[in-house]
């Protein structure tokens, strides 16, 4: 039985990932560049309908703690015409991947220093719990340069950071949305997201400047399902039905934003032996990306329910 071990990392569409890096590591403290490739990536046939060339940059952060110990993974499309643009009209919660959640000590002064760097505040900063078990937080949101929508979260009612200063830790999890919220749950408790945090079925009200014509209605925001499910280990994912549901919004694969995620084992082939034997889609064999000086990028993609670009990690690096 393979651990799963959470969510790896988010990836997201950069049109230049010098840029990007910089950016990263000087204001959201994603300061290690744990690999920087390009070149040709196999295995993700199914998402792309080829093997997308790209150079991607896999970030960590370090002063990552167990509540934001995600990673950051930049992609930049080098096939002609670039990479792809970022699915119109996405609010938040539509197929696909829609935000990347940090999690901070200190929002204030992280939203604060965040906007200094050159993003747009997208939500002040306020506080909040959540049911059913009234976990407090304070939350706040802004987009990066390139218009990402970070989610800037201190789980006040879960555990406090480590002590320093106020700063953004890694990603705490990476919300997306499904249409099915029973059939995702069922789905993703095969692979380790087994302990619920939370779940709320009402409007999240500072998110409704979001939501714009002709795409939505703002007298008539459609309901927000959220869950959290958690692994053990790793970030969390938060997987989000809107109703009556939004456009498809997963665009295509490599698109500048948040796109895709990795959820991480300790044995990439054990793992798609199991899915596999329970009958989850698992979109060829895995790939082995050598890095260089021992270093190797294993991952394989699979059919998740609403076809979000998601796949199996092996981070031998
Ligand atoms: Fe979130």
């Amino acid at each position: 039985m393979t651990a799963f071990q959470g969510v790896d990392h988010v990836g997201v569409g950069v049109s230049d990932v010098d840029e990007a890096i910089g950016f990263y590591g000087r204001h959201v403290g994603f300061d290690q560049v744990l690999f920087d490739h390009s070149g040709e990536l196999p295995g993700l046939e199914a998402f792309a309908g080829r093997a997308p060339r790209a150079r991607v940059a896999m970030l960590a952060n370090g002063g990552a703690t167990p509540i934001g110990p995600g990673r950051v993974k930049l992609v930049q499309v080098l096939d002609d015409g670039g990479p792809p643009p970022v699915p119109e009209g996405q609010a938040w919660g539509e197929v696909g991947v829609c935000e990347i959640c940090l999690h901070v000590r200190g929002v204030h002064e992280v939203h604060e220093a965040l906007v200094a760097g050159g993003c747009e505040s997208l939500m002040e900063p306020m506080s909040a719990d959540v049911p059913p078990n009234g976990v407090t937080l304070d939350i706040a949101y802004v987009a990066d340069p390139w218009g990402t929508k970070l989610e800037l979260i201190e789980w006040t009612g879960l555990w406090r950071s480590l002590p320093g200063p106020a700063r953004a830790e890694g990603v705490n999890h990476v919300a997306f949305g499904v249409t099915d919220m029973a059939r995702t749950r069922a789905f993703y408790e095969r692979l380790g997201f087994t302990q619920l945090l939370f779940e709320s079925v009402d409007f999240f009200d500072p998110m409704a400047p979001w939501y714009h014509e002709p795409w939505y209605d703002p007298e008539n925001l459609p309901a927000q399902h959220m869950t959290m499910p958690m692994a053990p280990q790793g970030a969390a994912i938060e997987p989000t039905v809107l109703d009556p549901p939004g456009h498809d919004c997963r665009g295509e694969w490599g698109h500048l934003g948040p796109m895709d995620f990795g959820i991480r084992v300790p044995n990439v082939d054990a793992a798609v032996a199991g899915l596999r034997a329970d009958g989850v889609e698992v979109h060829g064999d895995p790939v082995t990306v050598d890095l260089g000086g021992g270093r190797e990028w294993r991952y394989v993609a699979i059919g998740e329910p609403d076809e979000n670009y998601v796949t199996i990690v092996e981070a031998r690096y």
